[in-house]
């Protein structure tokens, strides 16, 4: 594990999900806003930017449209562009689209599940196979999602060992990364190191993620309390953006830039250029008609 004697990794690798699951949340914007949204985030620095979702558009309409966005990206080679798969006809829509990693999304809690997918747990894991098999005989990368890894919209409170469930099985799939959302933002420092400790047990630390939304301020404290457990990959969306459209009052992701501004302070590396990746989040905030929901965007805002 790349970790220094504090338990801080001197590395980190920020998944950007602001094109997905920040505005798969957000008022529509449209293709060219999306596709400039991509580009430049693809100019700051950041290995991983997550792109779209092969969904129903019936169920997220604000993902429609992802195969014109893999067509029309300027997509560089040293950074991957993945998408959500939820079934194999979401898998096979993205590969013809020409995504070259993939993300199926699992949960912890069974009510969540239903809702967002429409099936129960074990019956997700049961759709995800074929995709495992698939990407395995087409080199695909596969990412896993759990969610409600802290508490849940329907059910509130989410046993560990669900979470611990999942991302085992996530991970004895193939999966090569899993990623524990804290779909709904509630969770709090310590109980977010209990559930990654648990999760750590069964899945090597380097292999998990973590992705919290903010939507009680916790966002920022909660990495910081994972990364002293050496975790190395935090999901952030630029600007603060999103939610999730199946966990209401959840507000956005954690803030690329205020997740960029704390590592810069803790001396781990990351690669992202603030001022670039702020521009970003300034431009698609514009496009929305609102402001950015990064502390550090706006103060670097107002400064200048
Ligand atoms: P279903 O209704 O059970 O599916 O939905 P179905 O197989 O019965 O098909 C119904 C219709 O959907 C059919 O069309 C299918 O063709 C179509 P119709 O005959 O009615 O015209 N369909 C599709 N269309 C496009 N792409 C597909 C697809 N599959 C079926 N892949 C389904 C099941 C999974 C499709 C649906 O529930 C769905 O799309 N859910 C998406 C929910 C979603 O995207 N949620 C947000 C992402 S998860 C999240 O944000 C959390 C995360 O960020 C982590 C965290 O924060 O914790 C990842
Ligand atoms: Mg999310």
């Amino acid at each position: 594990m790349n970790t220094t004697v504090t338990g801080f990794p001197q590395s980190v690798k920020i998944v950007e999900v602001g094109p997905r699951d920040g505005l798969q949340n957000e008022v529509p914007v449209t293709l060219e806003d999306k596709i400039k949204l991509i580009n430049s985030l693809s100019e700051t620095g950041l290995q991983v930017i997550e792109s779209g979702s092969f969904v129903s558009p019936k169920w997220v309409p604000q993902m429609a449209g992802s195969a014109d966005i893999f067509s029309r990206i300027s997509r560089k080679t040293n950074i991957s562009y993945p998408a959500l798969t939820p079934n194999m006809k979401g898998y096979e829509d993205a590969i013809r689209a020409g995504v070259d990693e993939v993300a199926i999304f699992g949960a912890a809690s069974e009510s969540f599940s239903q809702k967002n997918i429409n099936c129960s747990i074990a019956e997700s894991l049961q759709r995800f196979e074929p995709i495992m098999a698939q990407a395995k005989l087409e080199n695909v990368k596969v990412r896993g999602y759990v969610s409600c890894v802290l508490g849940c919209p329907y059910e509130g409170n989410i046993d560990i060992n669900n979470v611990v469930n999942v991302a085992q099985t996530l991970y004895q799939m193939g999966c090569y990364e899993i990623s524990l959302g804290d779909t709904i933002g509630v969770g709090t420092p310590q109980q977010a190191k209990a559930m990654l400790q648990a999760v750590a047990e069964v899945v090597p630390i380097e292999h998990l993620a973590v992705h919290f939304h903010d939507t009680y301020g916790q966002a920022l404290a909660n990495i910081y309390a994972c990364l002293e457990l050496g975790v190395s990959v935090i999901d952030s969306a630029v600007a603060g953006l999103g939610g999730c459209p199946y966990a209401k009052g959840a507000s956005g992701n954690v803030a690329t830039e205020d997740v960029v501004y704390m590592l810069t302070g803790l001396g781990i590396t990351h690669g992202v250029d603030l001022t670039k990746l702020a521009q970003a989040g300034l431009d698609i905030c514009a496009a929305l008609g609102k402001p950015p929901q990064s502390k550090v965007a706006n103060a670097l805002a107002a400064k200048s």
